[in-house]
């Protein structure tokens, strides 16, 4: 039975990740900043013993590492860095007006923290099998695509794109595909209640497309549809 890792699971995307993973009948490490006020997340847990609830502030390195010793040596087949943050308000990340401690810890939560999340669980993804290491991104953060907005945002998810796709050479050796993808225009806490689609639907698309990955694809930037994205 596959294992997974999935951060920012307490809602989103990164909930119906859950639900979808444990619903075909893989075991579930699901992680969020704050278990006790996680109810959809504690509930489904509750009604399925293949979901495990765990405690971890990504963009800390203590509270990393000791999620990683509280998992031990177990085998992990795939890791979903999903835990993301839009940044500051609409209005203070642009040319006009740029927060930068506010720049500075989108920075923490959405590039640096899936590479700390990532070293913590590489001895476990490499003891997994058909290994993979998945990076939610998002369309924003293409080079290729510009979207002249949110530039604290766009700026974070582009180059957590390159620390993954520059990883991915290394990882290789060990077993591991590095995958970037981005799961649409998400109706969410972030994407809000006007977007395109719902986090059913990306989560169900997201699980089709990080099934079929392999080490061959690797590394890989893909829509929850499937198809290529442009870097
Ligand atoms: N929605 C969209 O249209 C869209 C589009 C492209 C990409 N994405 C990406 O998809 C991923 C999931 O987003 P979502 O749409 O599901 O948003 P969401 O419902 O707002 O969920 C965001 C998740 O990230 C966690 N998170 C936020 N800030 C954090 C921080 N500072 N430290 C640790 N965890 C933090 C949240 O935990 P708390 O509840 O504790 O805050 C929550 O679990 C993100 O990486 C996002 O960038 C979303």
């Amino acid at each position: 039975m596959e294992t997974i890792l999935i951060t920012g699971a307490n809602k989103g995307i990164g909930l119906e990740l859950v639900r979808g993973f444990a619903a075909s009948g893989r075991h579930v490490i699901a992680c969020c900043r704050a278990p006790s006020e996680a109810s959809d997340l504690q509930g489904l847990a509750a009604s399925n013993d293949k979901v495990e609830v765990h405690e971890v502030h990504v963009s800390d390195g203590a509270s990393v590492a000791a999620l990683a010793q509280t998992i031990g040596d177990r085998p992990i087949d795939i890791l979903i860095n999903n835990a993301g943050m839009a940044g500051p308000g609409f209005q203070h990340q642009g040319l006009a007006d740029m927060d930068y401690d506010g720049w500075a810890e989108t920075f923490a939560v959405n590039t640096m923290a899936p590479l700390r999340v990532l070293q913590a669980f590489r001895a476990n993804l490499a003891s997994g099998t058909n290994a993979r290491a998945v990076t939610v991104t998002s369309q924003m953060g293409a080079i290729g695509l510009d979207i002249p907005v949110m530039f604290a945002y766009c700026s974070s998810k582009g180059a957590v794109n390159k620390v993954m796709r520059i990883a991915a050479p290394e990882l290789k050796a060990d077993g591991i595909a590095v995958a970037l993808v981005h799961p649409g225009f998400v109706q969410t806490d972030m994407g809000g209640p006007g977007a395109e689609i719902t986090s059913e639907a990306s989560a169900a698309g997201l699980i089709s497309v990080i099934d079929g990955l392999t080490l061959e694809d690797s590394p890989c930037f893909k829509t929850w549809e499937g198809t290529d994205h442009v870097w």
